[in-house]
């Protein structure tokens, strides 16, 4: 979508959108705007069930002397609660409500004053919402008709200090650039998004923005060590991958890199330890994390953001084959300690220590957050609300708990513990790759754990969290890009020096 920021302006045509506060109380330019239709809008508001409550609209076609196509009226709640959340998912909904049948639209923003929001930081907030929403991955639809597509194009923002509404945008339009990437990155097939496939988009999206993108294949990684996360795709013919993103945009450029770490499975079949036909699909999202990081070094970087930056990705295809890994395969991971595979289905955690323990030693970093879609058992425990934190530091994770609330993509700690680390010991090997029957989620931290060293360190398991199958107001049904406005969030909070 394309937006356009202007001073107020009451439209005398076309279609416009227009809030309400709880009590059905009309804001300042929507009630300019009933004046100026002969009180269309109070008198429809009076003979329906709309209340300005927060998720409720009201749409009215042709109101009045029929000079404007349509309205919709939106709620916005209590003013005390009115914050830039607010204002996102009322751009979410707004755009749910037009999307298939306006081509563009008029938005008049107040200042909603209580909560000190500004107009124009409203404004771009719900600019912000729409554009989020409007996401939509069409590319292998060949035969839909037109009137199945979306028709919205374009919204003007009216509000004053248009200015800096415009200004706020152009940030969350750079953020909104790396959400839809990790969208498109997680939505593609597998067939199409192959680790190789997947480094080539990783650059080429990356480097015109002055990332500097370094991709290993497999003989590097041999050369490495990196054992663990090779066995996992040796069952493919896909070659494995490891991708290194740096984004260097500290004003010292010598200060420590914060670091973050996907999850790359690009199809997890579960390998020799198959899994069943049933939802077997949904694993192509088994990359999602890498997909997190691809699209949150967008993000940065397209925003210049003041900071040094390690993204990390790794790779690989699970699958079974006559080459495929073997449960009790003991495999040595680059860190030198040796693990025994009891289950090759429980591979992400195999990837991840290589790449940990590659980003903790070579660049040694802040701090390091991993992110992957580790454990069905997350699901279980949190469903699709929030996201598994695992932290070896309480204030990075009171960081991202903070962050994630703040742009509502909640998460949620559980614990690590020496009780639970014992439950991966092994009679052959350092460690083996499973736990026991509990605590799924956290015997999996707990193998991560063993790849970082002091260093801290939080992982958040996004299983739950990366797909969709319903709408909500920022994300349509699908790819949800789970992580990359929580991470930018955390970066803008705390560590870009201002
Ligand atoms: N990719 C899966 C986890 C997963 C499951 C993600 C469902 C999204 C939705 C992971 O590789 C896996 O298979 N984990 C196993 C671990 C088990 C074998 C210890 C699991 O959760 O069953
Ligand atoms: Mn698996
Ligand atoms: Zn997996």
């Amino acid at each position: 979508m394309k937006f356009t920021f202007a001073n107020p302006t009451l439209p005398s045509g076309g279609v416009v959108v227009a809030f309400a506060l709880e009590g059905s109380k009309l804001t300042a330019s929507a009630k300019a705007l009933d004046a100026a239709n002969g009180r269309a809008i109070s008198r429809a508001v009076k003979v329906s069930r709309f209340e300005g409550k927060k998720g409720q609209h009201l749409t009215l076609l042709s109101p009045g002397n029929g000079a404007l196509d349509r309205v919709v009226l939106i709620g916005l709640g209590m003013a005390k609660d009115v914050d830039t959340g607010r204002m996102q998912d009322a751009g979410g909904a707004a755009y749910a409500a037009l999307g298939t049948v306006a081509e563009r639209a008029d938005v008049l923003v107040d200042a909603v004053t209580k909560r000190g929001l500004a107009a124009a930081d409203a404004a771009a907030a719900f600019a912000y919402g729409m554009q989020l929403r409007s996401y939509r991955f069409d590319k292998y639809r060949t035969r839909e008709k037109p009137e199945q597509k979306p028709t919205l194009r374009a919204a003007r923002l009216c509000c004053e200090d248009a200015a800096r509404a415009r200004r706020l945008y152009k940030t969350e339009g750079q953020l909104a650039d790396g959400v839809f990437l990790t969208r498109d990155l997680v939505s593609e097939p597998p067939n199409v998004l192959y680790p190789v496939e997947f480094a080539r988009r990783a650059r080429a999206e990356l480097r015109k923005l002055g990332v500097k993108v370094t991709v290993m294949g497999e003989s590097q990684l041999e050369k490495l060590g990196m054992g663990a996360l090779l066995g996992v795709g040796q069952g493919s013919v896909r070659q494995s991958q490891v991708v290194i993103m740096e984004w260097n945009g500290a004003p010292r450029a010598s200060a420590k890199p914060i670091a973050f770490i996907g999850k790359g499975v690009c199809f997890d079949t579960g390998g020799i330890s198959i899994k069943p036909a049933a939802g077997m699909e949904d694993m192509k999202w088994d990359m999602g994390g890498a997909g997190v990081v691809t699209g949150l070094m967008k993000a940065l970087a397209g925003r210049k953001a003041k900071v040094n930056v390690i993204g990390a990705i790794g790779l690989v295809e699970n699958m079974p084959g006559g080459n495929a890994q073997r449960p009790s395969d003991i495999v040595t991971s680059m860190s030198g300690q040796t693990i025994e595979v009891l289950n090759t289905d429980a591979e992400g955690r195999l990837v991840l220590a290589d790449v940990l323990h590659y980003v903790n030693d070579r660049f040694k970093p802040e701090f390091m957050v991993d992110l992957a879609t580790l454990t069905g058992a997350i699901i279980i425990s949190l469903g699709d609300q929030h996201a598994g934190l695992f932290s070896n530091n309480d204030e990075l994770s009171e960081r991202l708990h903070a962050a994630g609330n703040a742009v509502g993509e909640k998460v949620w700690r559980l614990p690590l513990a020496a009780e639970y680390d014992k439950m991966i010991d092994c009679d052959v090997a350092d460690m083996k790759n499973i736990g026991g029957r509990g605590a799924g989620s956290i015997t999996a931290a707990q193998f991560l754990q063993r790849f970082v060293g002091d260093t801290p360190w939080a992982h958040l398991d996004i299983a739950g969290v990366t797909w969709s199958k319903t709408d909500s107001p920022l994300v349509p049904k699908g790819g949800t890009g789970f992580g990359v406005r929580l991470l930018e969030r955390l970066v803008a909070d705390h560590y870009e020096g201002k």
